[in-house]
C-alpha cells in the first residue's frame, strides 16, 4: 500500500486535453460490435466525462430501425455489460438512427442532410467520425461513396475522420486496392485504422517502460539479449467466425497486424519526441528491417497447426475442422509460431520468437526477453550447475504485469542460488483509472491523435513482409503434412519446442 501511494505522488500526468465537440456515425449499427464493444465504450467515456459537451451518435446499418428500437438494443447491449445505468437516459438521448443502403448514393444524400438536422438540434459544429463497424467485404463501397457524397470533406474547420477496423486488406494488393478507395475521399491525417491492442494499457507501457528509464535500454540490445518471445495464447476458438477465420487463418488474423505492432513496440528505436508520427516513423522503420523470409526453407522458420479436439478448462471443445462452418478437410493454420529477425545494428542475430494460437492452454500475452548468461561463471565450480540467465516478463494480459527474475543466494549455510522475481503488478495501484482498448481507441480519434492507430506505409511493409510467406504455405505441395496438430487446451505442437528453446511444451510454463 505505501508503495502504491508512492507510485501516485510521484505520477507525472499531461492536462487532459478535450475532444472538440463531434458526432460519431456508425455504418453496421445493428451488427455485433456496435453493441458488444462500440456503444458499451461510448457510454463509459460519457460516464467518464471524456465525450465532448456537444455530441451524439448516429447509428446506420440495413435494418430499419427507429431512433427509439435503437436505443432500446443498445441499452439491452449495455446493461449486458454490467455498465452503471443511471445515466442511461441522458446518454441516449443523444442516440439516432439512420437507414442506409451502403451502395446507393441516394442514401448518403439523405444521411449527409439527417447529420445537418442532427448537428443542429445537438448544437455540434459538423465534426464527424465515421465507423466502419461492416463486414470488411463493404469498406471500399462505404469509404468511397462517403467520398463521392462529399461527407469526407473538411471546410471551414469541421473535421471528418474515417475509423477502420482490421482487415485492411487478404494481402498486399487488396490492401493498396482500399486504402485507394478510402484515399478518394479521405487523406491519410483523416483515417484511424484500429489495432484494439496498440490500444491496450500495457502494451502502450511497454514503450513508457523502454524509454522512461535509463536503466533498461543500455541493455536493450544484442549484446545483452540472447533472444525474445512475443506470446499470444488464446483458449477461446474460431466461434461464430469460421467464414472469415477459414479465409483468414492465425497468419492473417493476428501477425499481420496484432503481433508485428507487439514486435514493433518492443524492437523499435527510440523516437524523438512522443509524438503520432514520430512514433509511427519508428514502427515503419523497424517493419521496413524485418529480414525477407526465407521461403525456400520456410518450415525451418515457421511452424503452422491446427488445433484437435481436447479439453478447456475441463470443459471438451471440438477439434477446428468440427467446427460449425469449418471445411473438415480445412487445412487453415490456428497456430504459428516464427522466428523472425530485425536487420539492425541494434538486433543482427537476436532472434524473436513470434506465437500466436488458439484453443491453447491459457488466456496469456506474453514478451520474455531472455538475457544473455553471465559471461564467466565463477560460481560453476561450487554449484556444479549453470547460472539460468536473468529474464524481464512483461504481462499484457490478462494479469498485467512486469517481472524480473535474477539469481540470489539461497538463505542458508548453504552456498546455493535460486531465481528470485521483482514484481510490479498494475493491480496493485487502486487509483488506476485505464481505459478499455475500444474507449481509448474512440477517445483519441474524437481528440485526432493517430499514435496508436496504423498508418498505410506500415500496413503495406507488414503485408510485403507477410505475403510471401502466406504465398509459400498456400502453394506449397506438402501443405497438408506441414500443419500440425494439437490437443485444444496443450501450449500448442510439439514442433514448435524446436524453434523455440523455450517453448512452454517443455517446462509447462511459457
Ligand atoms: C482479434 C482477432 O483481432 O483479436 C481474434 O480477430 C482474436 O481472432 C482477438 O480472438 C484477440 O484479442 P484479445 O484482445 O482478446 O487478445
Amino acid at each position: 500500500m505505501a508503495q502504491s501511494q508512492q507510485v501516485r505522488q510521484e505520477r507525472l500526468t499531461p492536462t487532459p486535453r478535450a475532444p472538440e465537440d463531434c458526432a460519431v456515425v456508425i455504418f453496421g449499427a445493428s451488427g455485433d460490435l456496435t453493441g458488444r464493444k462500440l456503444v458499451p465504450a461510448l457510454y463509459q467515456l460519457f460516464l467518464a466525462g471524456s465525450t465532448p459537451k456537444h455530441f451524439y451518435i448516429c447509428g446506420a446499418a440495413r435494418s430499419e430501425l427507429s431512433d427509439q428500437e435503437f436505443r432500446d438494443k443498445m441499452r439491452q447491449a449495455v446493461q449486458a455489460k454490467g455498465r452503471e445505468m443511471t445515466r442511461w437516459e441522458e446518454f441516449a438521448a443523444g442516440l439516432h438512427y439512420q437507414p442506409v443502403i451502403y451502395d446507393e448514393v441516394a442514401t448518403y444524400q439523405a444521411l449527409a442532410r439527417r447529420l445537418e438536422e442532427l448537428d443542429r438540434e445537438h448544437g455540434v459544429p459538423g465534426n464527424r467520425i465515421f465507423e466502419l463497424a461492416i463486414p470488411p467485404g463493404l469498406y471500399m463501397t462505404v469509404a468511397g461513396r462517403l467520398g463521392q457524397a462529399g461527407l469526407a470533406r473538411e471546410e471551414d474547420g469541421r473535421w471528418r475522420r474515417l475509423v477502420v477496423e482490421k482487415p485492411f486488406g487478404r494481402d498486399l494488393a487488396s490492401s493498396r486496392e482500399l486504402n485507394q478507395a478510402i484515399g478518394q475521399g479521405f487523406a491519410e491525417h483523416q483515417v484511424f485504422r484500429i489495432d484494439h491492442y496498440l490500444a491496450k494499457e500495457t502494451v502502450q507501457n511497454i514503450m513508457m517502460f523502454r524509454f522512461a528509464n535509463a536503466i533498461f535500454e543500455p541493455l536493450w540490445n544484442r549484446g545483452y539479449i540472447e533472444q525474445v518471445s512475443i506470446l499470444s495464447a488464446e483458449t477461446l476458438g474460431v466461434e461464430h467466425r469460421a467464414g472469415y477465420y477459414e479465409q483468414a487463418g492465425v497468419l492473417r488474423d493476428m501477425f499481420q497486424n496484432h503481433m508485428m505492432q507487439l514486435l514493433a513496440l518492443v524492437a523499435a528505436e527510440p523516437p524523438s519526441l512522443f509524438e503520432a508520427d514520430r512514433v509511427r516513423d519508428e514502427r515503419v522503420k523497424l517493419f521496413r528491417s524485418l529480414r525477407p523470409f526465407p521461403t525456400e526453407e520456410i518450415y525451418d522458420y515457421l511452424v503452422l497447426a491446427q488445433y484437435e479436439a481436447g479439453q478447456i478448462n475441463g470443459r471438451p471443445v471440438p477439434a477446428y475442422r468440427a467446427e460449425p462452418g469449418v471445411d473438415p478437410s480445412s487445412l487453415t493454420p490456428t497456430y504459428a509460431s516464427m522466428k523472425v529477425f530485425v536487420d539492425n545494428w541494434r538486433w543482427q542475430g537476436v532472434p524473436f520468437f513470434i506465437t500466436s494460437g488458439k484453443r491453447l492452454a491459457e488466456k496469456l500475452t506474453r514478451v520474455v526477453i531472455h538475457f544473455r548468461e553471465v559471461p564467466h561463471s565463477l560460481f560453476r565450480q561450487v554449484l556444479g550447475e549453470e547460472i539460468k540467465a536473468n529474464r524481464l516478463v512483461l504481462d499484457i494480459q490478462p494479469s498485467e504485469e512486469i517481472s524480473l527474475y535474477f539469481q540470489a543466494k539461497q538463505p542458508g549455510a548453504e552456498v546455493a542460488l535460486r531465481t528470485v522475481r521483482l514484481h510490479f503488478a498494475y493491480q496493485d495501484e487502486a487509483a488506476r483509472a485505464g481505459l478499455e482498448a475500444y474507449e481509448k481507441a474512440l477517445a483519441d480519434a474524437m481528440l485526432g491523435d493517430q499514435m496508436l492507430f496504423w498508418r498505410q506505409d506500415g500496413v503495406d511493409l507488414c503485408w510485403a513482409f507477410l505475403d510471401p510467406v502466406l504465398t509459400a504455405c498456400e502453394t506449397c505441395a506438402e501443405r497438408a503434412d506441414r500443419l500440425h496438430r494439437y490437443a485444444a487446451g496443450s501450449w500448442g505442437p510439439r514442433d514448435a519446442a524446436k524453434l523455440w528453446p523455450n517453448h512452454p511444451y517443455h517446462s509447462g510454463q511459457p
